[in-house]
Formats: C-alpha cells, structure tokens, sequence
C-alpha cells in the first residue's frame, strides 16, 4: 500500500525537521514548506492527503492557505490540521472559520498528533460521507461535537464574545471595587488618624486637668492650714501676751502665800494646786508663743547629744515616776552641728512628753543619733513601747492643735512645734508606728550638719 503523503508547513526549520522526522518515524511521506504560498506552489505536484500547518508565518499564514485549499475544488480530499502556539479561544475559532479539520495547539503531544493522523486515515479508508462531527482539541481536551462546522463556529463565537463581555464587565467591576475599596480605607485611615489624635489629646487633657486639680485640692489644704494657723496663731499670741502679766502676777502672788503658810496649815494643799495649774497655764501661753511668733534664731556650734542629756534632766524624775527606762544609742562620731540650742531642747522636750504620755504603764524609751555622711546629716531616732498611733490618725498627729488627749491636758501643737523647728534648721521629721500597743512610735529627725554662715567649718569636719 501506499504511504499516506503528508505535507509540514512551518516557517520554523527545526520545528519542521523535528515533525518530518516523527512523521517519517511513523511511516508517512512526508514533505515541507516554509509558509503558504510555498505550501500552494508545491501542493498540485506533491498532492498530499493532510497538511499540517503552522498559523503564524511570513507571505501567507495558516488560515489563509486553509481557506484557499477549502477554496479549491480539486483540493477536496485534503484534510488540514492547524497548529498554533496561541492558546486564547479565538484562534480555535479563526481555525475553524478558515475552514481547517482539525486544530492543536503548540506544544502538541506527539501521541496525540499521532492518533488524529490515525483517525484521518481511518476516515479516509472507509468510504464513509464526510463526517459532520467535529474534534476539536483545546487545551489536553478533546470535544467532539455533532453539529455542522457554521453552527458551531456561531454558537462559540458567540459564547465567546459574550464571555469576553462578562470578563470585560467583570474587570471593569472588579477595578470599581478596588477604587470603592481605595477610598474607604483612605477614609477608614483618616478617620482612624483623627480618632486616635481626639484620644490622644483628650487623654492628654483628662490627665493635665486631674493633675490640677490635685494642685489645687492640696493648695487649697494647705491654705486652709495655713489660714487656721494664721488666725488661731494671732489670736493665740495676742491672748497668751495678755495672760503672760496676770498669769506671772498670780504665780509670784501663789509663791508668796505658800511661804507664808506653814506645812500643816490645810490651805498649803490648796495652794500647792493653785501654783501648779498656773504653771500649767503658764507653760500653755509658751507654747502658743513659741508657735505663733517665729522667733529669730540663735544659730550657735551645738553638741545634739549633749542637749539631748540636758531636756532629758528637766523630765527624768517624771519618766522614773512613771516606770520608763532611758536608752541612748549615741554614736560616738556624730558632729557638732550648727543650730538654735533652745529650739533643739523645745524639740525634745515635746518628744519626750508624747513618749511618756503614751507609755501610762512604763515601757522604754530609746534615744538614737547617728551620722549620715553622705547627706551630711545627723538623725536622732526617738522610740517608744507605748500605744502607738492608729494608721488613720498617723497623717493628722503633726497638724496644729489635733490632739487625742483629753481637753485641758495637750494643746495639739507639740508635733506641729517640733516639725516647724525640724524645718527652720532644713531639716525634717517624720513619724512611723505600727499602730499596736506595745509596739510605739518613731519619730525621726534629720539635721544637717551646718546652718548658717561658718558652715565652710562645719563641711570640713
Ligand atoms: N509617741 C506617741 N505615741 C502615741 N501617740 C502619739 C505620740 N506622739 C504624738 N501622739 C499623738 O499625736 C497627737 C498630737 O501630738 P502633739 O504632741 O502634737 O499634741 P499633744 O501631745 O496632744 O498636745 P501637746 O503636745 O500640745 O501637749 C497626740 O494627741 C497623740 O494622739
Ligand atoms: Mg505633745
């Protein structure tokens, strides 16, 4: 039998050695031309059975050489394959238009190549009428659909173009989306930005507005204490002027009649009581002077621990009656510092009353000065085993007149007293108690090592 002669047409050398060779493997004739007017100069003398053409080409391409072997009446028996690296849709339907048999798109699967030769050459044997079902192969698949060549071409021209539409109408969607979506991020971004700068500044401001606020409730505590220290000082000062004559007139006038009367008279006793309550008042009228009036002060080289020995002499025989042991912890390096001598004893004096009036039932009370180099600073410690203050007194016990002792026995200004002295010498004073009985009070005082103008002398030390 004879070989079934088949002609390449394809621009590409290589591309058409390679199919010769497949073909020629395969056992078909096989010739080849560059493009398709060679391909239809040749076609008359070599009358090949199939044609299979490459599309894109110089002079004339694949559908045209299609179109003009369908054309031709004598050509009728020549089956042409199309074969395309282009790969959309329209080319399957520009191939068919053109008129071609088959179509495969680039890179073809050589068995498949094969098996279409095959199915051309099983058509041809038998003598059947020309088939009215189409293969068309697109994409590894094949579709055989029974319809003629026009209609199909219509049905995926249309489908085709409506799907282009679609796609067209989608893209155009899909970018209006993405312009809404743009602009409502930017809004959400400027809406954020906004947001978090009107969060930022009212923050800002909430904390700038509780911060005064919190200024002005402790100034205006402040001014309230210091308005009742103010007036109550004035008034204090003026009456305790007033009662510094008479009281000094009724102590010497007590004095005189104590004298007078001998030891068993029973008015001694009376009067006895009538000198003490005076000195009591007496000693009431020097506080409220000593707080009221900011006396100069008489800065001179003082000795703390030394002065400490001489207020504990004025209250020894009281501390004794009342079961309290002294303890001095005094270090031995602690320095002369510079200070008010009479301040200093006023100090202590009132420290060591509270010790003694909070510790009724006896008990210890501990004396401790030390040297703080660093600060250059020395602190006297002043501890008691009495009662203790309660957490929620502690903070008021160094206002002016509070006081827990019963009327006509403290005046509340003792601490208030030490803590202006404590002040005046730029020093400080605090006060710690756990709150039990037994468990007492400290109070701390700091002092700095000079005060006034020789303190070059005093840093030396
Ligand atoms: N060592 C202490 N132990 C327990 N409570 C104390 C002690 N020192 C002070 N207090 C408490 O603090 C209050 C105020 O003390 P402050 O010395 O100022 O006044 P006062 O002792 O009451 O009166 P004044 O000292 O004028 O006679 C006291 O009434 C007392 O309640
Ligand atoms: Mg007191």
């Amino acid at each position: 039998m004879d070989k079934i002669k088949i002609m390449i047409v394809e621009d590409s050398l290589t591309q058409a050695m390679q199919l010769q060779h497949i073909l020629e493997e395969k056992g078909y004739d096989v010739t080849v031309a560059s493009n398709g007017s060679e391909a239809l100069r040749s076609i008359k003398k070599s009358k090949p059975l199939i044609v299979i053409s490459d599309i894109i080409m110089p002079e004339m391409d694949g559908y045209e050489l299609c179109r003009q072997i369908k054309a031709n009446e004598s050509y009728r028996d020549i089956s042409v394959i199309l074969l395309t690296s282009l790969s959309q849709p329209q080319a399957v339907i520009w191939a068919l238009q053109s008129g071609a048999d088959k179509f495969l798109t680039k890179p073809y699967d050589e068995s498949h190549l094969i098996s279409t030769l095959q199915n051309l050459k099983e058509n041809l044997k038998s003598k059947d009428p020309p088939q009215k079902a189409i293969n068309i192969s697109y994409r590894g698949e094949n579709y055989f659909i029974d319809s003629t060549r026009s209609q199909i071409v219509n049905l995926l021209l249309s489908t085709y173009e409506t799907a282009v539409n679609k796609n067209l109408e989608l893209i155009e969607a899909q970018d209006e989306l993405k312009r809404l979506n743009q602009g409502l991020e930017e809004i959400v971004d400027q809406r954020t930005a906004v947001l978090r700068i009107e969060v930022n500044e009212r923050k800002a401001a909430e904390a700038a507005l509780q911060a005064r606020s919190d200024e002005v409730k402790t100034m205006s505590q402040q001014l309230l204490q210091a308005e009742k220290l103010a007036t109550m000082g004035e008034l204090a000062s003026s009456i305790a002027h007033e009662l510094n004559n008479p009281l000094a007139t009724v102590s010497l006038r007590a004095e005189s009649l104590i004298s007078q009367t001998s030891g068993d008279d029973p008015r001694r006793r009376e009067l006895e009581i009538i000198g003490q309550e005076v000195e009591r008042m007496g000693n009431l009228v020097t506080n409220l002077l000593q707080f009221s009036r900011r006396s100069q002060q008489q800065i001179s080289t003082v000795s703390v621990c030394d002065e400490i020995e001489k207020t504990l002499e004025l209250v020894q025989y009281h501390l004794r009656n009342h079961g309290i042991a002294v303890a001095r912890e005094f270090k031995p390096e602690v320095p002369l510092i510079h200070a008010d001598r009479q301040q200093l004893r006023q100090l202590f004096l009132n420290l060591f009353t509270n010790a003694s009036d909070a510790m009724p039932e006896g008990g210890t009370l501990t004396i401790r000065v030390t040297k703080r180099p660093e600060e250059k600073q020395i602190c006297v410690e002043i501890a008691d085993t009495g009662v203790g203050i309660p957490p929620e007194i502690l903070p008021k016990v160094l206002e002016a007149f509070y006081t827990t002792k019963p009327e006509g026995k403290g005046t509340g200004l003792g601490l208030a007293i030490c803590r202006r002295i404590a002040q005046a010498h730029n020093g400080t004073l605090n006060i710690t108690s756990e709150g039990g009985a037994g468990n007492g009070t400290r109070v701390y005082i700091a002092l700095p090592f000079s005060n006034g103008s020789n303190s070059a002398w005093l840093e030396d030390e």
